[in-house]
């Protein structure tokens, strides 16, 4: 893109301005899913796991796909922990933000929470307490984010179970970010 906008500061830019810089955003979104797609591929490096980042995400969705979760639900399996790739510590909150405008309030939520959530597995560690999600009993979502841990995301670390490959799960991905439901500014 060759073509420039006139001003040097935001407040003196004009609509034709906006339009342009829309057009390179609008490019930007079409590139998201091979943005994505890269990232996961990122998370295929060493673990203290007995499996790759990348396959407990891929584990993590085929088990929703084999317990009949839908499309969009089996994105959000795959791509729960893609806020691994830029903030560790955040995970939960980047990959939800990240999803949010293409995925229902609810699977927004689940995955936004399942990194609490999924400190009923291993909190007690640390001398922690291991119900703190309680603090959502009340949620409409909780029941659904204490399944989604129990039944797809702790389970999928096991090197013996039959894995999908990322490449069957490619067109969902390009699927889902194609078609934003939401915008947030
Ligand atoms: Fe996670
Ligand atoms: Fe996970």
């Amino acid at each position: 893109m060759n073509r420039k906008v006139s001003f040097t500061a935001m407040e003196h830019g004009t609509r034709e301005d906006y339009d342009l810089v829309e057009i390179q955003e609008a490019r930007n979104a079409a590139d998201i899913a091979d943005r994505v797609l890269a990232w996961l591929r990122s998370m295929h490096g060493q673990s203290p796991y007995r499996i790759s980042r990348l396959d407990h995400s891929l584990q993590t969705a085929t088990r929703a796909e084999r317990d009949g979760a839908d499309d969009e639900t089996v994105a959000c399996a795959l791509l729960h922990d893609i806020g691994e790739v830029i903030s560790p510590r955040n995970h939960s909150e980047v990959a939800a933000a990240l999803l949010a405008p293409y995925v229902s309030e609810k699977n927004r939520w689940i995955v936004r929470h399942h990194g609490l959530f999924q400190g009923y597995y291993w909190l007690q560690h640390y001398g922690r307490d291991r119900n703190a999600r309680d603090r959502h009993r009340d949620h409409e979502h909780y029941e659904a984010c204490v399944e989604f841990c129990a039944r797809w995301d702790q389970v999928s670390f096991d090197p013996a179970y039959g894995t999908h490959p990322l490449e069957r799960y490619e067109p969902l991905v390009r699927e889902l970010f194609a078609r934003p439901k939401r915008t947030f500014l």
